[in-house]
């Protein structure tokens, strides 16, 4: 069976993915001066959209791209109305435009927006929820403006290289002062004497969606939660790690440079919160 093509919107313009054609001249293409969210479908149903145009709406102030989020809202709407797709993700992108190459654009440029739908499996990422990732360590080597979601993601790239070198699945991020960060396109936490602990978000980190829901979960369960810094040292001493992330869910890491966290299987804090984040999905996106 063929595979149907991916629907995209450009400028609002629904067609195939592959026939969008984008000029060289655009400024996420030679300075990376866009921002971007990542969102998930459930049941045809866009899971925390609000939140996510609200991230998009302070990441474009962040570099001072105008753009209408009501226009963003319409037209993924119309996306979503004429796809099949039920369980997907959408891929947003809007970059402040093309222009004659200058470091400092002339006012008045369109931003340009690129959207699209791509199916995904109903049970996407759950063998490797079940199974945990490794992680290497890796020096966090993006610019000071991680709050944004911006398409700088190279520092991400390169770290994400170097832990596959590594033999690990993924990479996760510190900073000069040796504190743990993120994940490279993840929240980071950790269990510490049954607390639930992440980065706080002044620490130069994306305030993650995900990490909003978990924290909400956390809550509700009784659970309490810190948000402060752990230092690479510390690691050690956690009783559980894990990821969370808009396609990730709540992702377990099992062993950080080759030693095991914790007896090395996903823990069952990250399992339980993976159940609760499920039921909070059903609730949201019920079809
Ligand atoms: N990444 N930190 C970074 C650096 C990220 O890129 C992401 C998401 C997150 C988690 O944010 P959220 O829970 O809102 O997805 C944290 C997306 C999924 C990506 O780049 O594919």
């Amino acid at each position: 069976m063929e595979t149907p093509a991916v629907l995209a919107s450009f400028n609002g313009v629904t067609q195939p993915l592959a026939s969008v054609r984008v000029s060289p001249l655009d400024r996420a293409y030679l300075f990376g001066d866009a921002v971007y969210e990542v969102i998930r479908v459930y049941a045809g149903r866009p899971f925390r959209l609000e939140r996510h145009l609200d991230r998009l709406r302070a990441s474009l102030a962040a570099l001072a791209i105008p753009h209408d989020i009501a226009v963003t809202r319409e037209r993924l709407a119309a996306l979503l109305a004429v796809s099949a797709v039920r369980e997907g993700s959408v891929y947003l992108q809007i970059s402040r435009g093309e222009a004659k190459r200058t470091h400092v654009p002339a006012p008045g440029m369109q931003p340009n927006e690129l959207m699209w739908l791509e199916p995904l499996p109903v049970d996407f990422g759950a063998a490797k929820r079940a199974a945990g990732v490794t992680v290497a360590l890796c020096p966090d080597l993006r610019w000071g403006l991680c709050r944004a979601k911006t398409t700088n993601l190279l520092g991400n790239v390169v770290a994400g290289l170097a832990a596959q070198d590594q033999g690990a699945t993924e990479a996760l991020l510190y900073d000069e002062s040796g504190r743990v960060t993120e994940g490279m396109h993840s929240t980071f936490f950790a269990v510490d004497a049954g607390r639930l602990v992440t980065t706080p978000l002044g620490a130069n980190v994306l305030p993650g969606i995900t990490r909003e829901v978990v924290l909400e979960i956390a809550r509700a369960l009784g659970i309490e939660t810190v948000e402060r810094s752990v230092a690479r040292g510390e690691l050690p001493a956690m009783q559980e790690l894990f990821f969370t992330g808009t396609l990730s869910e709540i992702q377990p890491i099992v062993a950080v440079d080759g030693t095991a966290v914790g007896d090395g299987r996903p823990g069952p804090l990250a399992r339980r919160l993976q159940e609760r984040f499920v039921l909070r999905v059903s609730a949201e996106c019920a079809s």
